[in-house]
């Protein structure tokens, strides 16, 4: 299974994200995760990413494609991946068409999650992240069931420094402007699938999987 998840911020793409690629036996590559990873790790790459991020804006271009360049080159993504985040820019659909193309391979679907803009302010403003397994939690409609706790890992939950409301804002009007434009490029290339992303968890994840699966 190579799958793109493409939606604007909130959308669902991670939670979505961490169970099918367990169940598909393929890794999830999240960009923002990546990135993330890098800043509380202090590498130059975090350095680098920091100040867009806590802006809303995005990570230039040369910085993501190389990063998910090497990521696919990885033994565990040979057979497959869920991209979580990316391509978002043009010259990442690009890139990554052409990165596919040299190892021979290609995208079986991108899978569009439609929401609402209010849902996505609210689910954006109230969520809670696990530092240690990424699992995204809602202070109201998917809270743990110990607060400030993880319930898979235990670890402890905070609030991501872009997840205020003015940066949000910020968030999905970047969205509006760089990455919306792929929908048309994917539905062209016939690769698009949508999926209604309001609902229950369980219902969203069924109908991904059936989408994906579909076009396998
Ligand atoms: P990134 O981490 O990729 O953030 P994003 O795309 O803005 O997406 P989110 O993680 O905010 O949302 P999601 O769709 O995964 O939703 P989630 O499942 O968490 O990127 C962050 C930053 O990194 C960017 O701004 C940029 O600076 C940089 N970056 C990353 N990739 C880049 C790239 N390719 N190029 C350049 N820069 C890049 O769910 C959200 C909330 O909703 C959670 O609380 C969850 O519990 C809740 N929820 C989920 N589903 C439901 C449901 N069905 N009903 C109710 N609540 C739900």
């Amino acid at each position: 299974m190579r799958v793109v998840f493409l939606g604007p911020p909130g959308a669902g793409k991670g939670t979505q994200a961490r169970d099918l690629a367990r169940e598909w036996g393929v890794p999830q590559i999240a960009t923002g995760d990546i990135l993330r990873q890098a800043v509380a790790a202090g590498t130059r790459l975090g350095r680098e990413a920091r100040d867009y991020m806590d802006r809303g804006a995005l990570v230039p271009d040369e910085v993501i494609v190389g990063l998910v360049a090497e990521r696919l080159g990885e033994p565990d993504a040979a057979g497959g991946f869920i991209l979580d985040g990316f391509p978002r820019t043009v010259a990442q659909a690009e890139a990554l068409e052409r990165l596919l193309e040299e190892t021979g391979q290609a995208l079986d679907a991108v899978v569009y999650f439609e929401v609402s803009e209010p849902e996505l302010v609210r689910r954006l403003t109230g969520r809670r992240v696990c530092r240690e397994c990424q699992a995204a939690y809602h202070t109201v409609s998917a809270p743990p069931r110990r607060e400030g706790t993880c319930d898979r890992c235990g670890g402890a939950l905070y609030q991501r420094e872009d997840d205020g409301e003015a940066t949000v804002r910020t968030r999905l009007e970047v969205y509006t402007r760089q990455t919306a434009p792929l929908l048309e490029r994917y539905r062209r290339r016939d690769l698009l699938t949508t999926v209604k992303g309001e609902g229950a968890i369980d219902e969203i994840r069924a109908a991904v999987r059936r989408a994906a699966e579909a076009r396998r």
